[in-house]
């Protein structure tokens, strides 16, 4: 496959609504995370705008107890799913960096010719 298409990551239904899954992409194996609501997928960067560590407490574990929110495990802050808005803790109205995904025959791709500007 062309690299412009993408990197497969997984199939869309490895992913259980209201979870997400973090993956290490391109050459700097940049921590992202893919999270799914129905039929809806978003992707960003693993990073909480807090201070910036990852937000997954244990490998794919990103939701508040709810699966309402994703969480960041060092403080608790809460992000909605669809746009990556903190709601709540510290980082209050910050946002997590969107990362360019796309979803294709059932497979979910990261983007590559996105994927280098985060490198
Ligand atoms: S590092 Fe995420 S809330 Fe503090």
């Amino acid at each position: 496959m062309p690299e412009a298409e993408g990197t497969p990551l997984c199939r869309g239904d490895e992913i259980a609504d209201g979870a997400a899954r973090g993956f290490a992409v391109g050459a700097s194996k940049l921590r992202i995370l893919v999270a799914r609501r129905g039929d809806s997928f978003h992707g960003y960067v693993n990073r909480c705008p807090h201070v910036g560590t990852p937000l997954d407490w244990s490998d794919d574990e990103f939701m508040d107890r709810e699966r309402r929110f994703l969480m960041c495990a060092t403080h608790g802050a809460l992000f909605r799913v669809d746009d990556g808005l903190c709601v709540a803790g510290p980082c209050q109205g910050d946002r997590l960096e969107p990362f360019p995904i796309a979803v294709r025959d059932g497979v979910v791709f990261a983007l590559a010719e996105f994927a280098g500007d985060y490198e």
